[in-house]
């Protein structure tokens, strides 16, 4: 039997568009052969959800932006139990679509034992610009001498007990700034999670499993980011706007992906 492979995914409020295509494609192309299991995060009842027998889905309404992405380790940790079955685990922005297959080169070993992805915003940009967190109260801040790539936040993972001891870390770092330290990090989890690295050798991954749509990069597309824009916005997504996105146009939009 291959290894298992749990796969985080939240698409509370309006993300839960996102879902069949991430599933169909995920399926299909994330390490094939592979026996994977999503946990979904959400409120939704939505048909797509309900229908096949290696995604489960746990109840979380949606908290609002930025506690949305901010308690995402939050919500990982509320399934640390369930997680414990795993040889890997890996979480995944809503937005994304898995269009080449990807093999297990991807997965670290027992030396680099976290896997990220490097910015596609930051990965030519001189450490200067880096978007860390800079205030030293936070548990997410990184010295100016230190720091040597910028990490998404929107594909990170590992083998099992290390992504858990990820997960248990940056829910109490995250806690920890908002409760004692009254802040929140310049990038919410993100922040946090750049900190995190810091002080490991994960594997890195380029901008290829990261690649926003409708920009040019020196990358083959092998995950993409969807544009929110074309969904509403940002905005519109994290439900500060009214204007929800027209949903029919959204699905043709998706069903382009289709794959
Ligand atoms: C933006 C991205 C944010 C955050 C930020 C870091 O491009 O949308 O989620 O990663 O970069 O500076």
């Amino acid at each position: 039997m291959k290894n298992k492979v749990a796969i985080l995914y939240i698409c509370t409020g309006n993300y839960v568009i996102f879902w069949e295509n991430f599933y169909k494609s995920f399926s299909r192309h994330f390490l094939p052969g592979y026996q994977k299991k999503y946990f979904v995060f959400t409120e939704s009842n939505d048909a797509s959800l309900q229908t096949a027998n290696d995604v489960r889905v746990i109840y979380q309404k949606k908290l609002g932006w930025p506690y949305d992405t901010l308690y995402r380790f939050r919500m990982f940790y509320s399934i640390d139990e369930q997680l414990k079955d795993f040889d890997y685990i890996f979480f995944f922005n809503a937005n994304m679509i898995c269009l080449q297959d990807i093999d297990d080169r991807i997965l670290p070993n027992e030396q680099e034992r976290l896997v990220v992805v490097k910015h596609p915003g930051f990965f030519d940009k001189d450490r200067s610009l880096f978007t860390y967190e800079t205030n030293p109260q936070s548990l997410a801040y990184i010295p100016d001498d230190k720091g040597e790539y910028y990490f998404m936040g929107g594909f990170n993972g590992g083998i099992g007990k290390y992504y858990r001891e990820l997960i248990k870390t940056l829910k109490e770092n995250i806690d920890y700034d908002l409760q004692t330290n009254k802040l929140i990090a310049i990038w919410h989890d993100e922040s946090h999670l750049n900190r995190y690295m810091l002080d490991r050798s994960p594997k890195i991954l380029s901008p290829a499993y990261g690649y926003p749509e409708g920009v040019e990069l020196p990358f083959e597309q092998k995950i993409i980011i969807l544009d929110k824009n074309r969904f509403g916005g940002h905005n519109a997504m994290r439900g500060i706007e009214k204007n929800r996105p027209f949903i029919g146009k959204i699905k043709k939009i998706l069903h382009f992906f289709k794959i």
